[in-house]
């Protein structure tokens, strides 16, 4: 089993990146061979439009590490994206590499919509592990939206599997004990009662993601 594995916060220690962390110890527990990238540190050019992929059946955007980063991604049997939700969105490093992932299909206009053929067949695992500042889930929605529309548009034997860690502002925040939760929340000004609750979920989150490593195949 081989693991790519994509860094989309900027954040040392950024809690996406600590979700990602505990999947990636179950995964090698369970044998599997993991590369992380990191997003913020790669040379990604954005996707200029061209559309010579479409012909090129790969992008032609030369001097930069995406060449080499799609023969990791096609190699790959899982690929995990690891990320902060920023306006409701991918930060910019990691939206920039799924634009290229336009290169790895034909697209086709019809009459009543895009025919997208894969170059080659795709049959991967995507996990999309999500960090945000609010209590709830809707910002993500979007990004779910677009994996699950890269999933498909590459094939159906793709899958997509998405942990999301809410209530989440500061770096390090998921793996905090009790007293310094209580000291954070004082800080932020975020209701003391909710520690309890918080700390227990965030465990919860970091099995979560543990487990979901561990039994990745
Ligand atoms: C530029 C920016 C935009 C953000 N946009 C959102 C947002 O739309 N919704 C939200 O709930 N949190 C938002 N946040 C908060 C982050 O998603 C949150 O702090 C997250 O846990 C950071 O993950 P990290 O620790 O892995 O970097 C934003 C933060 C930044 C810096």
């Amino acid at each position: 089993m081989l693991i790519l594995a994509f860094i989309g916060s900027p954040r040392p220690k950024g809690n996406s990146t600590l979700l990602l962390n505990k999947f990636i110890k179950g995964a090698k527990e369970s044998g599997a061979t993991v590369e992380t990238i990191d997003t913020n540190r790669i040379n990604i050019k954005y996707c200029r439009g061209c559309l010579k992929c479409n012909l090129a059946k790969r992008c032609t955007i030369r001097n930069d590490d995406f060449e080499e980063l799609s023969k990791k991604i096609l190699t790959a049997d899982t690929l995990v994206f690891s990320s902060p939700v920023y306006f409701h969105h991918l930060p910019a490093g990691l939206k920039a590499i799924i634009d290229r992932f336009r290169s790895f299909n034909h697209v086709q206009i019809l009459e009543d919509g895009l025919k997208h053929t894969p170059w080659v067949d795709w049959r991967k695992n995507f996990i999309l592990l999500l960090s945000l500042g609010k209590p709830s889930t809707e910002d993500t929605e979007p990004i779910v939206d677009l994996f699950n529309f890269i999933c498909e548009e590459l094939g159906s034997g793709n899958k997509l599997t998405t942990i999301i860690g809410t209530r989440l502002a500061v770096p390090k925040q998921v793996i905090m004990e009790k007293h310094d939760l209580i000291t954070l929340y004082e800080k932020l000004k975020i209701p003391v009662h909710l520690v309890e609750k918080d700390y227990e979920k965030n465990q919860a989150l970091l099995k979560e993601c543990f487990e979901l490593g561990k039994k990745i195949k």
